[in-house]
């Protein structure tokens, strides 16, 4: 099948969800404990969750859950020909906090049957069915997390105040820049209370970006957390680090709540409501 024929499954008008790619420059930084509890602590606002696992050769949302899929994105590769929404909706696994989540595939060899069609309408028909959509991307720039960086409304990069992740980070940043994308980027410190030469205060400006959010540090938690596969907010909530994911969860329903009640404001959605208070016209 061809790019062409995907079609669109979102109509004109139709409702979209906003979507949030979790990204790293480099690996084992946190973006799927970020992508899972992130997606749990959304659950709360009473609003559809999606969650897709966007690593698709060594993906781990499933383990972070104690989920066992019974179908993947290999699955809906292999049914693409005929799929609609209702169809789709038979492989996303039900998580009991209400997150529906689409699996990677459970062997690192499937990940090539997952194609640009593939991956544009997993997300099209995921984006139609739920008011976010979070995706933990593979790490790095491989083609197909480009390709969720560009579907995306946000991204969160992921970083820790240690020197090889900035760099990395680095990297990314100067990458998304000159692909235009630095807009819709928000820079999140992971660890940020970890032991460090580096401050987690001094990374921003290391990297420029003067924004940053915040998650601390909490090893024996967060552990524990993905080896029973039980999201941290969802059974320590008034823990720093699950205050800190709902503070997230808060900022970004609020955000988007005034971006739709103000539709017409100039500037990316970013700019506006990451980096400028809106102006009161009254
Ligand atoms: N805020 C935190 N505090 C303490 N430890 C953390 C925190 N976030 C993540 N970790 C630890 O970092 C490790 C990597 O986390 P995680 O698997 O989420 O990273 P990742 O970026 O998804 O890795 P990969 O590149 O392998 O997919 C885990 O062992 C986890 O326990
Ligand atoms: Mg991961």
């Amino acid at each position: 099948m061809n790019q062409e024929d995907t079609g669109s499954v979102l109509q004109p008008g139709a409702k979209r969800g906003e979507m949030i790619a979790v990204c790293s420059g480099k690996g084992g930084i946190g973006r799927t404990v970020l992508a899972a509890n992130l997606a749990v602590a959304l659950t709360k606002k009473n609003i559809q969750i999606g969650l897709l696992d966007g690593n698709f050769q060594f993906g781990d949302i499933a383990l972070s859950l104690d989920l066992h899929p019974t179908c993947t994105i290999k699955d809906v590769a292999e049914g693409i020909a005929d799929m609609d929404r209702y169809t789709f909706a038979n492989y996303l696994i039900h998580h009991s906090s209400g997150v529906k989540v689409l699996a990677a595939p459970d062997r690192p060899e499937f990940a090539d049957l997952i194609t640009p069609v593939v991956i544009d309408r997993a997300v099209d028909l995921l984006l139609a069915q739920h008011d976010y959509l979070i995706v933990d991307t593979g790490v790095g720039l491989q083609e197909k997390t480009i390709q969720f960086i560009e579907k995306a409304d946000q991204i969160f990069l992921l970083t820790t105040p240690e020197m090889a992740a900035i760099k990395s980070t680095k990297l990314m940043l100067e990458t998304l820049e000159l692909l235009g994308h630095r807009d819709k980027t928000q820079l999140v410190i992971n660890r940020s209370t970890m032991e460090s030469v580096i401050k987690a205060s001094d990374v921003s400006e290391i990297l420029g970006f003067e924004t940053p959010l915040y998650i601390p540090s909490e090893p024996q938690l967060v552990a524990q957390s993905l080896n029973v596969g039980i999201p941290f907010v969802a059974n320590h909530a008034k823990t720093d680090i699950s205050k800190a994911v709902f503070k997230l969860a808060e900022q970004l329903v609020s955000r988007r709540e005034i971006s739709l009640f103000k539709p017409a404001k100039q500037g990316s959605f970013f700019q506006q409501l990451f980096h400028k208070t809106p102006k009161t016209t009254t």
